[in-house]
Parts: structure tokens; sequence; C-alpha cells
């Protein structure tokens, strides 16, 4: 008999991923996906702990799912919170919410159907780190479109001094090789022509070797990713400028399926900032680095992360950001004000920047930032770009993509052209998006030219 099956997902996209394999996990046990939690029989919030408001929400929204829970007369309906905070936050969760009936943590997935079929006569809480590898007890993944995610590595290390990471998904893990290729292949044969490789240091990646001698590098995988037949577009988030080496630089040079775009977060621009938050780096290392990167992709535009109001930032700090930020020169960015997290050092740090400073240099650093990417999104105007056309627009006879640097494209085009990659010359900048018309709807696939995107699409380079 088939069930019902609503996720609800908040976070990073290693939370998007993780909700899907919750899905094919449960598939076996007769769930098909809802998107009502009024008609679900097992409800889960896939939730997020990075900053105080994203962990607020899930309370909030489990206010709202109890009253759906108790309108139910028919039948149970299994409520479960999944994810980074109930990583964080398990007891107080079940304390707090007491319909909950599952609290499971992000490395226990695999043992769902277990803690649901448990669930009909206790509370289940699970978020222990098991010592297998949950990769190894889940499906294979297929995808039902023609972009595709497939996580590479897990967990962190690091311990930046303001992040809950490191303790919500543990230790650094990076599945082997044998398995990721086998993944990727998978995913391209249901389809899939651009794969964004997951971890949270992605970067850190160092997978058992197929010869199960010394482990491989994210560079090395990304080679062996593009010979692929079939899979045109490979790119990767997030990643640490601390582990960008000399095989992840020549990778961007020599791979063409390597899109030119890279999220490198540096979060401020200020060395005593950085050093205060552990990231092991200084402004001067993060410039070399993005000059060394764009000397072997000169087509290579980038995005970050960045923290105002850090403990103790003094208005010089900040300046430094913004110093950073003008010279590097963002197509895009996350920005975000300090917010405590519990446990974490910098949490308990003293000189807490008081919340009107740290939401004036937001609004002076997104300013800065919004600026740059208008800039970036203007050049474009007049030229040709390679566009996945990848969903069906809001209007009709429209379908929208993404272009080789994560922009939004639509573009009037009928539905044949439905995943493919196809030209586009750019007409217009909109707030969200960029408009194009049909350049040539017969042209070669996006990296047949061998450039990588450097020639933006344009014929004969
Ligand atoms: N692994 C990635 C970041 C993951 S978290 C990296 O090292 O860059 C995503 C982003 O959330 C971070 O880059 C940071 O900018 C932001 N963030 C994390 N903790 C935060 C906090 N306590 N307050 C504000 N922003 C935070
Ligand atoms: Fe958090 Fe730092 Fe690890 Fe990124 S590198 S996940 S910011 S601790
Ligand atoms: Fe949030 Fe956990 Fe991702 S805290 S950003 S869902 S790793």
């Amino acid at each position: 008999m088939t069930k019902k099956l609503y996720i609800k997902t908040y976070g990073c996209q290693m939370n998007v991923y993780d909700s899907a394999r919750m899905t094919d996990v449960l598939a076996p046990l007769g769930f098909v996906t809802s998107d009502r939690p009024e008609d679900a029989d097992v409800i889960i919030l896939n939730t997020c702990h990075i900053r105080e408001k994203a962990s607020e929400k899930v309370f909030s929204e489990l206010g709202r799912l109890r009253s759906v829970k108790e309108n139910r007369k028919t039948s149970p309906v299994i409520l479960a919170v999944a994810g980074c905070v109930a990583q964080a936050e398990g007891n107080e969760i079940l304390e707090r919410a007491p319909y909950v009936d599952i609290v499971l943590g992000p490395q226990t997935y695999h043992r769902l159907p277990e803690m649901v079929a448990r669930a009909a006569w206790t509370r289940v809480l699970e978020t222990d780190f098991p010592p297998e590898p949950k990769f190894d007890h889940l499906p294979v993944p297929t995808t039902d479109g023609v972009t595709a995610f497939l996580a590479v590595q897990e967990g962190c290390d690091k311990f930046c001094t303001f992040c809950v990471v490191p303790y919500t998904r543990g230790a650094e893990y990076s599945r082997p090789v044998t398995a990721v290729l086998a993944e990727a292949r998978r995913l391209v044969a249901t389809g899939a022509k651009e794969i964004t490789l997951l971890g949270q240091n992605v970067n850190a990646y160092h997978g058992t070797a197929p010869d199960e001698k010394s482990p491989w590098g994210l560079g090395r995988l990304l080679r062996v990713l593009a010979e692929i037949d079939g899979l045109h577009r490979v790119r990767f988030v997030t990643s640490h400028p601390r582990d960008v080496d000399d095989d992840l630089i020549a990778a961007f040079r020599d791979l063409p399926q390597l899109m030119p775009y890279l999220h490198l977060p540096v979060q401020a621009g200020s060395d005593r900032i950085l050093a205060a938050m552990n990231r092991g780096h200084t402004a001067a290392d993060y410039r070399r680095l993005v000059e060394r990167l764009r000397r072997a992709r000169p087509a290579l535009a980038l995005s970050g992360d960045f923290i105002v109001g850090f403990p103790d930032e003094s208005e010089v700090d900040f300046a430094d950001t913004l110093a950073l930020v003008q010279d590097t020169g963002y197509a895009q960015a996350y920005s975000f004000k300090f917010s405590p997290r519990p446990g974490t050092p910098a949490a308990e740090a003293p000189h807490q920047v008081p919340e009107p400073v740290k939401a004036e240099r937001l609004a002076r650093l997104q300013e800065m930032l919004s600026a740059q990417q208008t800039l970036f999104n203007s050049v474009f105007v007049g030229r040709e770009m390679p566009v996945l056309l990848d969903r069906r627009g809001t209007h009709s006879g429209q379908l929208a993509g993404r272009s080789p640097y994560m922009q939004a494209v639509t573009v009037t085009a009928p539905d044949s052209l439905l995943d493919q990659i196809v030209n586009l010359r750019i007409e217009r900048v909109r707030p969200n998006s960029l408009e194009g018309t049909l350049v040539d709807s017969a042209g070669p696939e996006y990296g047949s030219c061998g450039c990588g995107g450097a020639c933006h699409g344009a014929k004969g380079e």
C-alpha cells in the first residue's frame, strides 16, 4: 500500500541531498513523496543549525505540524526531526515538543526504516555517529532531472570558532573513489548532464583510490569524472581556501567540463579576525590563491561567504573585508551577521559586536557585493553563453536554466530544447535572472569547443 512522505528541507545543499536519500531509503516501504503535510503518513523536517534564525524556524514549524498531526483522525502521523538541529538539540526537541516521534542526526539516515517501525510504540532518538558510514547502506541514487548532486565528502575537522558544522556533521569522511564513480555513472545513465559534488569541505576530499593505495584528492577525482561520456558539466561546493592544492588548480586549467565558477568563502579580510576565526590563512594567502586560480582559468568567476560583526571586529577590520571584496570582485556572494552559536568558542568570546553595528556593516558589504553582481551580469549583455535548460519558465513557451556561472537564464524556446545545453544570446539583465534568445538551437553542446567557458559559447574559438 502506498504511504505518503512529506519532507521539508532547510539549510545547505547537503541537506537537499540528504532529503533525497531519506526518500530513497523509505521508497521500498511503499512511501511516495507528497507536497502537503496534511496528506502525509510520515513528516520529516530536515533542519539547519548554522545561524540562530535557521534553528528558530524549526520550533515554529513544529508548532504548525503539531496541529496537522492532531487534526488527523483517520490514521497516525509520524513526525520526525532530522538534520543539524536534531543532532545539536535532540534532547531539547524531545522535551519541548512531546508530539515529535523521531529525532535523527545526519549520520543515521540509513536506519530510518527501522526507526519508522519503532516509532509505532516508542519515541526514537538517534544522534550517535555510527561506525559504519551511512553511504554504504543507502540505495544508489538515480536522478529525475538533468542536474544532480553527489555527496563525496562529509563532515569537517577545521573547527572555525564560529561554526557548528564540526559538531553537527562530525569528523571529515571521504567516500571511496569507486563508490563516487559508480554513483556518477548511474546519475548520468539516468539523465544527468551536470553533477555538483557536495561536501562541507569538498576540496578536503581524500577518498580511497581504486587500487587502495594513496588516497586521491579532488583534482584527481575530477579528472576521472570528466571522462564519463555524457557528463557535460561538473561543479563542487563548498571549498576551503586552505585545501586548494596544485592539482585542483590544474583541473580548472585542463577540464572544460569543470565549470569556470568557484565558491571560495573567505569570511573576512582582516588577518586579526581570520586568526580569531581559526581559518588558518591570511588575506594575502587568499589573494594569492585567487590570482593563481585566475591564471589557470582566466574565465573563472568567484562567489563567497562573509561574516560581519565577528567578536572584536573593529571598523578597521571591517574596512579590510571591504578592501578584499573590492580587489577580488565576486560574481555572487552570501553575507551574514555573526550569530553566536551555543557551544562554539566565538559565542563566548568577549567584545561581542552590538547588533546595530552588525546591521550597518552588513548593509555596506551587501551594497558592494550587489554592485559587483550587477556589474558581472551586465557584462554578458550582447554575448552568447551555453545554458543548460533544465526547467520550464513561469510563462508559457518559456524555458529556464543555468549558465556556466549559475546565473538563472530564461528564454522563449520550444519544449524540445528542455534538458539540452543551448547557446543563448543574452539580451537583458533582470534583478534575479538574465533573459536570452536562441542563437543556434542545433549548435554544438557546450564543452565541445574545449575552452571550458572562456569563450562564453561564442563560436569559432
Ligand atoms: N564549509 C564552509 C561553510 C559552511 S557554513 C566553509 O568553510 O566556508 C556556510 C556559511 O555560513 C559560512 O561560510 C559562513 O559564512 C556562515 N556561517 C557559519 N557559521 C556562522 C555563524 N555562527 N554566524 C554567521 N554566519 C555563519
Ligand atoms: Fe564550518 Fe569552518 Fe568547517 Fe566550514 S571549514 S564547515 S566554516 S568549521
Ligand atoms: Fe546547516 Fe547543517 Fe548544512 S548546520 S548549513 S544543514 S551542514
